[in-house]
């Protein structure tokens, strides 16, 4: 999975990009999201998820605190949803976040979302007990990536 700018040659295809119906309370469009990039900019970051050549999602990344990289908007196109690319996706943010020398994700989930909640579990992110609105707060502390499994000191 690759994180891309969005810029002039694929802006319109992020723009097409959209979440089932019944996720649509879930996440703003990215159409919104793009605008939102442009108000707070520099602070936020629009990114196009690609899989090979695939547009497959969208993702808007936000830097307040040195220490953490905040997940403002993440999305999977509908169509290809479930074939673990939002799992690929959240690894390709945890690596930019690592490269950047930050400590920690940070994102806000609206309850009910059971789908992403699973994800961001399984992948490690932990409620912090906050609310912000009636969003739940969750953080993910990245540890430094540590050698392979099955790496002993002295291995060659
Ligand atoms: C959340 C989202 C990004 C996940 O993307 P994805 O590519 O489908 O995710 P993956 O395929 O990597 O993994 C999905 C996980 O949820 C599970 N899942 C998928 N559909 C599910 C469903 N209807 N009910 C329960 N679990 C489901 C999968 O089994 C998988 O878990 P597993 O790896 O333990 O099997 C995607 O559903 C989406 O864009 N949702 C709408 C936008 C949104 O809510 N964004 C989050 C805002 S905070």
């Amino acid at each position: 999975m690759r994180l891309a700018p969005v810029n002039e040659d694929n802006y319109r295809a992020v723009i097409e990009l959209e979440v089932h119906e019944e996720q649509r309370r879930f996440v703003a469009t990215n159409l919104k999201s793009i605008a939102d990039a442009w108000i707070h900019r520099p602070h936020m970051e629009p990114l196009a998820l690609y899989s090979g050549d695939d547009l497959v999602g969208f993702t808007l990344l936000r830097r307040n605190r040195p220490d953490d990289l905040h997940v403002v908007r993440f999305m999977i196109d509908r169509r290809v949803q479930n074939r673990g690319l939002g799992r690929k996706g959240l690894a390709a943010i945890a690596a930019l976040a690592r490269a950047e020398g930050r400590r920690t994700l940070s994102l806000r989930l609206v309850p009910g979302n059971a789908v992403a909640h699973g994800l961001y579990k399984a992948f490690g992110f932990v409620e912090t007990g906050e609310t912000a609105g009636d969003e739940i707060v969750m953080r993910h502390d990245l540890a430094p990536a540590g050698p392979p499994a099955g790496y002993r000191d002295g291995d060659q």
